[in-house]
């Protein structure tokens, strides 16, 4: 979000041959210095347990960055060699004392002012022993600024968050720290504050009066996809609703920040979650996904996916009702939804606006007004369709539904990858995308006693939006989910 162009710096990476650096990190990396938005010079260390030497962690580069359709190979494999170096650690808080020294080192040979991004692509139980070792080594504090990053899922619950946060609060100021939520790199994530700020109109609509109800489903048709190892301790709760989903349910429903800065929309964004009071068991409905059939034959239930422990109960499917208690929101059902192997990709936040209280038309067939409809499509076919009714032309007594539409992909070409916004973002010392300890301990307590309850996991045919019991939660505020 920032312009300011970033400094030389060396690029940290703990965790560099792990499945993160390979898909997201690594291809942002390669992007922006290809388009030179990184001070030229600048240098990338990554560190991980395995023993390679410089020249095989930049092969590992290259054959990653070719899979993810980066090139011309000649060009990627130059890049590599110039600005990717390795260091082998042993994941002890003692082993980074070796990292130190070659980040030295590195910063010796590139000739760096020592700003340091620290970036920690690692799994949750390796956060605190690498912290420690970062400390204990002295790399917490460097000779020019150091920043360090953290990726989710932050914490499992309340106390392991807040115990986080203590940890990395005592060797590093809030300022100098970057909790990664991917989503706020969306571009379409980010318009939601320009839809909703500069736009006075649907400002002048956004609450109790005109708005009936609100649904924000994150639905993907993949599966697991190789993160078992992951995934079976973490579930949807943890994976997508705790950091994504109450991202984007802040977004829609926070008030109008003071200033475009960090702090003041963190600070606004953490006064709503605030305002909702901790989910009741009987607020959430849980699902996983049985086996079914795809277009190449038959595919495993969650339990049957390699790795998985036999009969796990870990969730691939949530939804969740809440209410927001302030004067903007008091009394409208907030609806969220997020799972696995659903029937397609899709980030959609939909408003459905209040009907008109009596219909006085007099319509030829038995029709009902349907409410207008605001759907906010984040991904795929980025964009916005506006439900409205009208009169059908040359026909006296007849309405039908339709739709505004607004594609992104119409009016401009690609989008920028978030992962290539945020990177930059930390570079530019903008921490405006990125979680601040308040909004991960306000998230966490919504959901703390939800996890600890032991609900009913049921299953869903894969394809279907999730199991059948979860129209229970919409039926019984009145509504139901949109599917169309
Ligand atoms: C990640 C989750 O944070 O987000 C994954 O760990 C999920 O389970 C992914 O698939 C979804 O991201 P996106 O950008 O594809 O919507």
């Amino acid at each position: 979000m920032n312009a300011t162009p970033p400094d030389r710096h060396l690029f940290v990476v703990v965790g560099a041959t792990g499945d993160l650096m390979d898909r997201k990190v690594l291809p942002a990396l390669w992007e922006i210095h290809r388009r030179h938005e990184v001070a030229e010079g600048s240098a990338i260390l990554g560190a991980s347990r395995r023993p390679l030497s410089d020249s095989e962690f930049q092969e590992t580069a290259v054959r990653a960055l070719l899979a993810h359709g980066a090139g011309p190979e000649g060009e990627v494999r130059s890049w590599a060699q110039s600005v990717l170096r390795y260091r082998a650690i042993d994941g002890t808080p003692e082993g980074y004392g070796g990292l130190a020294d070659r980040v030295r080192e590195v910063e010796s040979e590139f000739h760096l002012p020592g700003n340091r991004v620290l970036y920690l692509a690692l799994p949750l139980s390796a956060f605190t022993p690498a912290l420690m070792g970062i400390a204990r080594a002295g790399l917490s504090k460097g000779p020019g600024w150091t920043r360090v990053v953290v990726e989710k899922p932050f914490g499992r619950d309340l106390a392991s968050a807040r115990a986080l946060n203590d940890l990395i609060h005592s060797h590093f100021d809030e300022r100098d720290v970057y909790r990664i939520d991917h989503y706020l790199g969306k571009e379409t994530v980010q318009n939601l504050l320009v839809l909703r700020f500069a736009n006075m109109f649907l400002e002048g609509l956004w609450n109790r009066q005109w708005v009936e109800h609100v649904q924000i489903t994150v639905a993907e048709s993949l599966g697991v996809e190789g993160r078992v190892g992951y995934y079976d301790s973490a579930g949807a709760i943890r994976d997508m609703v705790q950091n994504h989903v109450t991202q984007l349910l802040a977004l829609v429903a926070m008030e109008v920040p003071s200033a475009f800065a960090a702090d003041a929309i963190r600070n606004e964004k953490v006064k709503v979650l605030r305002s909702i009071a901790r989910l009741a068991p009987e607020d959430v409905v849980l699902g996983q996904y049985g086996p079914g059939s795809g277009p190449s034959g038959p595919t495993p239930g969650y339990v049957g996916e390699p790795g998985v422990a036999p009969g796990s109960r870990t969730e691939t499917f949530a939804a969740l009702r809440l209410r927001i208690a302030n004067w903007r929101w008091q009394g409208v059902p907030f609806f969220l939804r997020t799972g696995k192997r659903m029937a397609r990709k899709s980030t959609r936040i939909v408003l459905t606006f209040r009907a008109p209280p009596i219909s006085f038309f007099p319509l030829a067939e038995e029709y009902e007004l349907n409410p207008d409809r605001l759907a906010i499509t984040l991904q795929p076919d980025e964009g916005f369709d506006l439900a409205f009714e009208i009169k059908v032309p040359g026909e006296e007594n007849r309405i039908q539904t339709h739709r505004m539409r607004f594609r992104y992909a119409d009016v401009f070409g690609s989008m920028r990858d978030a992962y290539e916004t945020l990177i930059l973002d930390i570079l530019a010392g903008d921490p405006t995308l990125f979680v601040c300890a308040d909004e991960v301990e306000a998230s966490w307590t919504l959901y703390d006693d939800v996890l600890r309850a032991g609900l009913p996991v049921h299953t869903y045919a894969p394809g279907a939006n999730g199991p059948p019991e979860a129209a229970r939660l919409a039926e019984e505020w009145g509504h139901r989910w949109n599917e169309d």
